[in-house]
């Protein structure tokens, strides 16, 4: 056990509940939870909380376009989420959401005593509106041409073609990116919180150890610039929680996301006995709070958060550490190179602890960016674990199992040599404090070169070959596995599931930093199973074609480009009479049609083919409204693969014919056709 057992909460940022977790995501929980096993291992009382960060504009549009609620697209990212991070073995304590009842709590209570505090308060405001849509739009809902070099369709705050930033005031040609209406002017009472009050303590804050040399540097330029008024509430229509006493006012989503972490330790403590909220966030508490996080969103946690937290007189965070992103190959992760690889795609191929290793070989304590390179991936992995660790394991075991009953012998004959790879724990100890995992793993890794070398020096093969030199053998076997014992302890933290494979091999209680003290000697072990296999470039090349796959799938339709006035285009190729009978024509019933909310030339058509009904969009708002098409047949392509559209899934295409605009013709068959029938 450690001399004081320290008492840490730590946290990872809380993943949007509306998408799948990227291989970006699992950069920052990796890197934290090595570093809170790590603690666990030293016999510290290290709890790892996080949750879905479940509010917010865009989860609130997510669910509109896919019609279900918030609370179903939320509980499926939830088991979405969950699995993932189980699959990469990120052993949370607790995982929770911030559409909770704990976090509501906690939101009201923050806010009352800010509001209390006279730290709140209310001015009226100017913001783009949707007249169609009736909301308010938040700059990444308006799209326009850029005011500095007229790109179009750029978002409401920067110019991805020049990298002009502005206000969506600025955009020309401004439209609602939900509905496509022109977007108006419209004013609304604010709430705001007062972060300049705070400005002597986030100075006092700042100039102590809570965060790396880059984040401070930063930090004391935003001080400096001085500290604006913050936003904290949104107008209905929002999904999140109302403002106590502001009826139709919401929170801003980053106001609850991060007390999205004190309730999920609240939810924690209701399951755990042993465990006191209070004691952990009250102002002076004992215990360390330390949040993980990508630099992307330091602002909100050196500057809004403690501010928050000490207005409601509650203790601020320890430290945060601050990590770089991911990038791939060298590159921004990107779709359209298809890079942006999911967690799911990546654990569908490959063993995560792969992945975790080479994340660890790479992490340090600074905020530089961390590069996946596919090669140098595969080619790490392998030498380093499979190559050099696993390898010391499997060219001892054999020896031990069979030729002296799987007992390791009764004395270290090499305790100079075990006890300098036992020192060295230490140091890689201080090093995965300081999260300078890649230092750690250097040093890990010259170890198991140096126990490869002893080996390699004793030849155990050989010396088994050699009359009256069994003990040699069950020396050097013996001290070859105590060395491995070693090593897979400072590796556990990086790899659990190997560790606990060869604590099985071992045939030991869970491996933990003390522990090794001592040798293993005269000590049984069990046979030995290979405890990784090398990655192969297929089971990569795998992963990569199935991103582009998802990637395909996902990519909004394009607008098919037509020349104005002329959609007589020459036909330019043609297709053989096979492909054209793979077409499944049929006749379609139109029970329903519909208006697309944010639509504006898609219908959404119930289509029934004898007994089977389809969900179709169709282009032809412009010819149709919806009452005069139920009731009606027309002809639709029914074999057509479904294809994930902005609005929902379409299983199918209604043919229609004419120049457009009003002169859009879907057939309307003969009387006596059926649904179902096959037209060709
Ligand atoms: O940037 C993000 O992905 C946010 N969902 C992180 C929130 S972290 C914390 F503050 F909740
Ligand atoms: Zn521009």
């Amino acid at each position: 056990m450690a001399d004081y057992i320290r008492k840490i909460l730590v946290t990872s940022a809380l993943p949007y509940a509306n998408g799948p977790l990227h291989l970006g995501h699992l950069v920052e929980t990796i890197q934290t939870d090595i570093w809170v096993r790590f603690q666990k291992m030293q016999g510290h009382d290290c709890i790892y909380v996080c949750a879905d960060d479940a509010h917010g504009t865009p989860i609130m549009l997510r669910a509109q376009n896919e019609g279900i609620t918030p609370e179903e697209l939320i509980a499926r990212t939830d088991r979405e989420h969950r699995a993932d991070f189980d699959g990469f073995l990120i052993n949370f304590d607790n995982f929770h959401s911030t559409h909770s009842d704990e976090n509501k709590e906690l939101a009201e209570l923050i806010y009352t005593r800010l509001r209390d505090g006279g730290y709140i308060k209310t001015r009226t405001i100017k913001q783009a509106y949707d007249p169609e849509k009736e909301m308010f739009l938040p700059d990444r809902f308006i799209k326009g041409n850029c005011p500095k070099c007229g790109a179009e369709d750029q978002y409401g705050d920067n110019c991805e073609v020049c990298g002009a930033t502005y206000s969506p005031t600025d955009l020309k040609n401004p439209v609602s990116a939900v509905s496509g209406a022109t977007p108006i002017e419209k004013e609304s009472e604010h709430y705001f919180f007062d972060l300049g009050a705070f400005g002597d303590m986030l100075k006092a804050w700042t100039h102590e150890e809570h965060m790396q040399p880059a984040i401070r540097h930063k930090l004391n330029e935003w001080l400096d610039g001085g500290l604006q008024d913050w936003d904290i509430s949104r107008d209905a229509p929002y999904f999140g929680f109302e403002i106590p006493d502001a009826p139709n006012k919401y929170f801003y989503v980053w106001l609850d996301a991060p007390i999205g972490y004190l309730a999920s330790f609240k939810n924690l403590c209701a399951k755990r006995e042993d465990l006191d909220f209070d004691s952990y966030i009250k102002e002076g508490s004992d215990t360390e709070m330390y949040h993980f996080i990508g630099k992307d969103i330091a602002y909100f946690h050196t500057l809004f958060w403690p501010a928050m937290l000490s207005g409601a007189g509650f203790r601020k965070p320890s430290a945060v550490f601050v990590h770089g992103f991911l990038t791939v190959n060298g590159q921004k992760m990107s779709k359209s190179r298809g890079t942006f690889i999911q967690a799911k795609t990546y654990l569908d191929h490959l063993n995560p602890e792969y992945m975790r290793y080479y994340f660890a070989a790479k992490l340090g304590s600074g905020i530089d960016d961390l590069d996946l390179n596919l090669d140098d991936f595969m080619a790490r992995v392998n030498s380093d674990l499979v190559g050099k660790v696993v390898n010391i394991a499997s060219r001892c075991a054999g020896f031990i199992k069979k030729k002296f009953d799987g007992k390791l012998a009764a004395q270290c004959s090499e305790i100079k040599l075990y006890e300098e790879f036992e020192a060295h724990g230490r140091l890689i100890a201080e090093l995965y404090e300081k999260r300078e995992f890649n230092a750690a793993i250097r040093e890990i890794m010259s170890l198991a070169d140096r126990a490869n070398q002893y080996i390699d020096e004793k030849k155990p093969w050989a010396l088994a070959k050699e009359e009256g030199r069994e003990q040699e053998v069950h020396d050097a076997c013996s001290v070859g596995l105590n060395l491995f014992r070693i090593l897979i302890t400072y590796l556990k933290p990086v790899l659990p599931h190997m560790a606990e494979q060869a604590e099985a091999f071992l045939n030991i209680p869970p491996l933990n930093w003390l522990d090794i003290a001592q040798p293993l000697t005269d000590h049984e072990i069990n046979k030995f199973k290979p405890l990784m296999t090398r990655i192969e470039q297929d089971k990569i090349d795998a992963v990569l074609a199935d991103t582009q796959k998802l990637l395909a799938a996902n990519k909004p339709a394009e607008p098919k480009k037509t020349k104005k006035g002329n959609n007589m285009d020459p036909i330019a190729d043609t297709i053989e009479f096979d492909d054209f009978a793979k077409i499944d024509l049929r006749i379609a019933k139109i029970i329903k049609a519909e208006h697309v909310e944010g639509a504006d030339k898609l219908l959404q058509l119930t289509l029934d083919i004898g007994g089977e009904t389809r969900n179709v969009f169709a282009g032809i708002k412009s010819a149709y409204a919806p009452e005069e098409l139920e009731g009606k047949l027309t002809v639709m392509v029914a074999n057509l693969a479904p294809r994930k559209m902005r609005f929902g899934i379409s299983e199918g295409m209604v043919l229609a014919a004419g120049p457009g605009g009003k002169d859009l013709f879907v057939l309307h068959p003969d009387e006596g056709a059926q649904p179902g029938m096959r037209v060709k």
